[in-house]
């Protein structure tokens, strides 16, 4: 797989690298979601011993070692089982493989002050790990802990562990920090930490990326909009099929894959794309790792998430490539846009307020083009990776102390 054209720059050194703890970073996946993406950059700049431990081999895996990460896979067995919507039975079930996984896992812990997991299944094994290894644990939660991510045990299971076993908990934004504490979450553990961004990747020149993206697509001057979120239900990508049957001149550039079993939503979307006859206006590009040239290409970025988006690393990659940005009003979206001053927000998988947004845009370059540049002026403020890692230097120190 290629990977060039993944932000590689050089690692920041963050503070007096001594006082560092040595971390054991812990995710269940090897493929390239958001939750993987923003970890690939922390683990890349970390200025102490650390090792990331993934559950499955894959692209994941290739970019941490492309990027000089020492990344190891342990075999986890029926522990991966689990999901979002297992019940009880499900993790009763996995109980005996998940505890032969803690133990392989501490077995590395030891040789680390804190294990950090990344993402559920990780935590949960991380946890048991950590306690075994006698160790700290730190989770980062980059979901929403509400009915419509996660099945009932699941949200229960999480909370118990998040509660008795992690010193402190990493909300990637404030709306996944409220859920967690409407969950029943202690709240006195949560440290919110939005993702850190290589500003300067996005900061490049892309003056040709339109053209050249037009040329390809053979959509001449039509107006473009793009989405570039992986494919599932609750990303909403057919919102925006819906809308484009209202909107006869557009072209839509799709970007991204079923990346977590989502495989039959991805055929129904091309199942919709001929039923409603867009097939010479919508473009699937599959899985790409050229996001900031690509989003540089079209004229709007859209984000259609139809359940509320925990952080939601696209929208902030889009304002700063400078393209304005419509997003579902829910979730963190509230937190990276304020309405009509540095993005537009609609209601999730409102086909009518979505159209209304894109002519508005479409109609007004002038104000189109103030919002994204208010939009990447503030991303470039918020995001910044560097003040982003310091901040979770500080809570590993905090779980250490
Ligand atoms: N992404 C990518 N290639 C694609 C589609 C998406 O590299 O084809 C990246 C995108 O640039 C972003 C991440 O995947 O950094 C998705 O993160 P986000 O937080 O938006 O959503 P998630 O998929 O994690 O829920
Ligand atoms: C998860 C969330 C996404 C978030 C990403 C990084 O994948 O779905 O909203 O941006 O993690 O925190």
């Amino acid at each position: 797989m290629n990977s060039s054209t993944l932000p590689n720059p050089q690692p920041i050194v963050i503070g007096d690298a001594h006082r560092v703890p040595r971390v054991l970073f812990v995710d269940q996946s090897a493929d390239l979601g958001g939750a993987e993406l923003c970890l690939l950059d922390i683990a890349s700049a970390w200025p102490n011993q650390c090792q990331v431990v993934l559950f499955d081999h894959g692209p994941f895996e290739t970019v941490l070692s492309e990027r000089s990460v020492d990344v190891s896979v342990i075999s986890v067995g029926r522990a991966s089982r689990t999901g979002r919507d297992s019940k009880l039975g499900g993790y009763l079930q996995a109980g005996p493989a998940t505890m032969r996984a803690a133990f392989k896992l501490a077995n590395i812990a030891r040789n680390f002050d804190l294990v950090y997991a990344n993402s559920q299944k990780a935590f949960i094994v991380g946890a048991l790990a950590a306690r075994i290894a006698r160790k700290p644990c730190v989770w980062h939660l980059h979901d929403i802990l509400t009915a419509s991510h996660f099945g009932w045990a699941a949200r229960r299971i999480d909370i118990y562990f998040a509660n008795s076993h992690a010193r402190q908990v990493v909300a990637s934004s404030e709306a996944s920090a409220a859920a967690f504490r409407e969950a029943g979450g202690d709240g006195s553990k949560i440290d919110v930490v939005y993702n850190g961004f290589h500003t300067q990747h996005f900061q490049r020149d892309l003056s040709h990326a339109s053209a050249e993206l037009r040329r390809e697509l053979k959509c001449g001057a039509a107006p473009l909009i793009g989405s570039f979120s992986r494919l599932a239900r609750w990303k909403g990508q057919h919102v925006i099929l819906d809308a484009l049957v209202h909107l006869p001149e557009t072209h839509l550039l799709v970007v991204g894959a079923p990346l977590f079993g989502e495989e039959d939503y991805a055929k129904e979307l091309l199942s919709r794309v001929q039923e409603l006859g867009l097939s010479d206006r919508v473009h699937f590009w599959g899985f790409r790792q050229d996001i900031a040239t690509l989003m540089a290409g079209v004229d709007i970025v859209i984000h259609s998430s139809i359940s509320p988006e925990p952080f939601g690393r696209v929208v902030v990659e889009a304002m700063l490539v400078g393209r304005p940005v419509i997003a579902s009003d829910a979730g963190g979206m509230r937190e990276l846009i304020t309405h009509n001053e540095n993005g537009l927000l609609t209601e999730p998988g409102d086909v009518a307020g979505l159209c209304a947004a894109i002519e508005l845009l479409q109609k007004n370059p002038g104000r189109s083009q103030e919002i994204a540049q208010r939009a990447q002026l503030i991303s470039r403020q918020r995001f910044g990776l560097d003040a982003i890692l310091d901040r979770l230097q500080q809570v590993c120190a905090k779980a250490v102390a």
